[in-house]
Order: C-alpha cells, then structure tokens, then sequence
C-alpha cells in the first residue's frame, strides 16, 4: 500500500455528480457528517475491472442512509454507473471503492432535516487486507472489550461510520496486543463479528456463523455461505457462545477487504487454517472474476 496520505494524491473522485481531481474532493469543518455521524458508506472490490456485487452495495448503501433518515438522491443504477466510472477514470482493474453519503453544511445541531445529502466515490489500489505472508498462516484475533449494541439502541443494520467508533477502539487495542484484529461479541454475549469482518467456523466438517441478527450481514458473508452451500457443506447459522470456541477446528473471517481469511488464533484458543477454508477461500476468489459474457 503507498504511504501517501489520503488526502494528497493523484487522481480523481466523483463528487456529488462530477468528476473532481482528488485534492479537491473537500468538506467544510462544519460539516453534520462529521459532527453528529450522520454518514454512511460502503467498501467495494473491482476485479479485472468488475466491481463484485456493485447492485447489492449500492442498495446496501442507499438502505443505510434510509436507517439514518436520509435520501441519497441518487438510484441504485445512478450508483453503479458513478462507481464504474471512477474505475476508467482512474484507469483502475483491481481496485477498493468506498463510495460514501453524509449531511452537509446548511445546519448544525441534533436535527439535520435541511442539510444537502452528499455522495463521493473515491477509489485506490489496495492489494489486501492484510499482510499477505500473515494471511496464509492464519491471523491472530484478540477479544475486544466493546459488544455490538442491541438493534435496539442502534441501526445495527446501517453501515453507518457511527457504527465504527467501538470498532476503531476495539481494533487499536487489539494492535496494541500484537494481534491484526479483534473479535466482538454482541450485547448479549454471543460471538458478533469482527471490527471489519464477519466470522466462521468449522467443527468436524460443518460450518458454524453467528446469526446475523446484530451485526452487518456482509456481502461476502452472504457469498461464502452460497458458496459453501453450493459445494455441498451444511451451513448452520446460529448463536454461539464464546466457550464454544476451543471446541471449532477452523476459523476464518469474510470481507469485502479482508476477502476469506483465515485465523490460526483467537486470544490463545488455536485452529488450523484446513481444507474447508481453503476451499472457501479458493471458491471465492474464483467467484469475484468477471463472469465472461456469453456471446
Ligand atoms: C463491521 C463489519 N462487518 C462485516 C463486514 C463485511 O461486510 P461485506 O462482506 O459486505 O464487506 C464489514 C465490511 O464491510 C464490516 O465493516
């Protein structure tokens, strides 16, 4: 990854409708965004030139905004159409996308019903998530001290940039400990995800997932499970309890960036990355090529 910052490089962003070069793509301090969290974004992969399941992050996007009371005043097609022209624009194939929806400037309090909604989508080369040598071993996982709050106290289903204050937290005291992230358990106790990710297991063959039910059910997580399903694995999605951890095999996380990933350790429990995640992972990547078009 270029240890440019982020907010000095070449290139260009679509910004509420244009194509701005990337140095200018700017927000105002007063920004309702910024101050209240009013913000929501999502984090996409182009391969070979095809951004995988742009439909689903685009309407994901839109339905995060519709949970924190906003419009994107944009159609999921509209979307679509600005993320792939970010892509030749920037003369990007294999690229992160992180189109991303604030209120702006016009007031500034609780109540933001009068700010103009925002959209920008920017993109970069970022080859994976994680060290690629690390990736291979299995990563290690500490426990985060943070639980994912009850859908009750939150849209736990947005992906809202509030949602990621406990999860920066969590992820730099993880770090701190000499791990690559932290896992979250939810309010009530029950393995949730982790701060960027989602999580599975496998015990004896079969693949075990947290239920969905108070955390992001990601896009990849979705596409892992389909996958799996596919090759003929039983998929049980359901709560599990941290003290059934020493008891799993395999581990391994899903994401967008993190992709399929394995964990060779949560917080001194061991588990060998093994032939179901490697199967997962390989059926993965096969499965974000660009589909050839029938002629
Ligand atoms: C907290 C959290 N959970 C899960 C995921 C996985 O979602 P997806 O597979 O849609 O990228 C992400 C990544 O976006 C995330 O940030």
């Amino acid at each position: 990854m270029s240890a440019e910052p982020f907010d000095k490089r070449d290139g260009w962003m679509w910004y509420d409708g244009a194509m701005v070069p990337w140095n200018d793509a700017k927000i105002h301090v007063l920004t309702h965004g910024l101050h209240y969290g009013s913000c929501v974004f999502e984090g996409e992969r182009a391969y070979g030139g095809e951004i995988f399941k742009l439909d689903e992050h685009s309407a994901r996007l839109k339905e995060s905004a519709r949970l924190l009371d906003f419009e994107i005043p944009y159609s999921v097609a509209e979307i679509n159409a600005a993320c792939r022209e970010v892509l030749v624009k920037n003369s990007f194939t294999d690229a992160y996308l992180r189109p991303v929806a604030w209120r702006g400037s016009e007031m500034m309090g609780v109540s933001g019903q009068q700010n103009k909604i925002h959209l920008a989508i920017a993109a970069w080369q970022w080859p994976s998530y994680f060290d690629p040598e690390e990736r291979l071993k299995g990563i290690r996982i500490g426990n985060a001290k943070y639980r994912r709050p009850d859908p009750q106290t939150a849209p736990s289903t947005s992906k809202a940039a509030g949602l990621y204050m406990i999860c920066t937290i969590s992820k730099h005291a993880a770090e701190r400990a000499g791990f690559a992230d932290a896992l979250m358990l939810d309010w009530r106790g029950y393995v949730a995800e982790c701060t960027g990710a989602n999580i599975f297991f496998v015990k004896d063959g079969v693949i075990h997932t947290p239920l969905a039910d108070a955390f992001l059910n990601g896009i990849t997580r979705q596409t892992v499970i389909e996958l799996a399903k596919r090759r003929g694995f039983e998929v049980q999605e359901r709560r599990i309890t941290p003290d059934e951890l020493p008891g799993f095999q395999e581990c391994f996380i899903s994401g967008t960036a993190a992709e399929v990933t394995p964990v060779s350790e949560i917080d001194g429990i061991h588990f060998q990355p093994g032939q179901v995640t490697k199967t997962l992972f390989e059926d993965y990547m096969a499965e974000v090529q660009p589909k050839k078009k029938a002629a």
